[in-house]
This record gives C-alpha cells, sequence and structure tokens, in this order.
C-alpha cells in the first residue's frame, strides 16, 4: 500500500467508490470533493497495485478542531488496515493536543466500532444533525 497526498487527477475515483457504498446520498458529487480538497486541511489517498483503494479528507474548521469530511476505503479492500493507515497519516500531520471530530449516523455500527479501535471517544449524541429526525454520534481523538 501506497499513501499520497490527493490530487486532483484522484477524484473521479474518490467519487466512485464513495457514490458505490452511499448510493442513496446526493452530496458526493465531484464538485463536493474538488471543493473539500481545495479546504485547508489534509487529504490523503491510498494505492494498492496502482489502484485506489481508499481516502481521507479532513478539514481545518477552526483551531485547534478538525473534522473528517470524507472517508471511505473500496469494499474489496476492506478490513486489511487501510483505513488505520489513512486516519494515521492525518493524526501524524497534526499536532499535540489538536482533536479530530467525526459525525456518524447514530445507527452506524461499523464506523463505531471502526473509531472505537482508534482510540476516538463518544463526545455526545446530536438530533437532527443530518436532515431532520436523523440523529449523529460525535466522536472525537485527542492527538
Ligand atoms: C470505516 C472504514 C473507512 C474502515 O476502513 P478499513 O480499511 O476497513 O479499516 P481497517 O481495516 O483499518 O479496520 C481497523 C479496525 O476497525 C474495526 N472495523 C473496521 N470495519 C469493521 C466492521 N465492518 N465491523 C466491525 N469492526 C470493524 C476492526 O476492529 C478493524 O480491525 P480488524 O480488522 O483487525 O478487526 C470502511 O469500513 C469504510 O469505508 N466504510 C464505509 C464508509 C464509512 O463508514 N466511512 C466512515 C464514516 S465517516
Amino acid at each position: 500500500m501506497r499513501i499520497v497526498r490527493t490530487a486532483k487527477a484522484h477524484v473521479n475515483d474518490i467519487v466512485r467508490i464513495g457514490k458505490s457504498h452511499w448510493f442513496y446520498e446526493e452530496w458526493i458529487t465531484k464538485k463536493y470533493i474538488e471543493n473539500t480538497l481545495n479546504n485547508r486541511g489534509f487529504h490523503f489517498t491510498a494505492f494498492v497495485d496502482g489502484k485506489i483503494a481508499g481516502s481521507i479528507m479532513v478539514v481545518e474548521e477552526d483551531i485547534p478542531k478538525f473534522w473528517i469530511f470524507y472517508f471511505i476505503v473500496d469494499k474489496n479492500y476492506r478490513r486489511t488496515g487501510i483505513g488505520t493507515a489513512l486516519l494515521k497519516r492525518v493524526t501524524e500531520k497534526m499536532k499535540k493536543d489538536e482533536f479530530l471530530f467525526v459525525d456518524l449516523a447514530y445507527t452506524d455500527r461499523t464506523g463505531m466500532n471502526f473509531y472505537k479501535n482508534n482510540n476516538f471517544k463518544v463526545m455526545g449524541k446530536v438530533n437532527n444533525w443530518f436532515e431532520k429526525g436523523k440523529s449523529a454520534v460525535i466522536m472525537a481523538k485527542k492527538i
């Protein structure tokens, strides 16, 4: 596996992999990914055998708060440590005592397990976070 800084040339694959997972979501567009890439933060993409296997986009919203905006590993490559490696690449760039936040659907057991295993703590539940009636769990990791 090779992890590189995300470039514009990676965007189409990043959108494709995200859409194949969140096929019911309308916000995953080339424009959204390109805009996110232009935001200050940490954006990394993982390659396996020359193919894009996953990507993480972390935006610095206000100091010292970082948010995971987009994080996907292609389903053919999951549970092989790529997600953990992408996350590690981001946290290595952050400074001590900074926080990395993520918002998850309240029902997202996979995400919850993944983040707990990577030492994120539950910060709280927020009602109507994504849309009316859809709650979120906010988790964070202190560097
Ligand atoms: C969450 C995601 C990015 C994890 O990527 P990954 O490359 O599969 O993660 P890793 O292989 O590094 O997994 C690390 C650990 O997290 C936990 N984990 C990961 N996927 C899990 C699952 N489906 N069920 C339970 N635990 C899981 C496990 O403890 C795993 O270690 P193990 O395989 O040794 O048991 C990936 O599952 C994914 O893209 N999911 C769909 C999109 C998504 O949920 N994105 C994050 C929400 S913002």
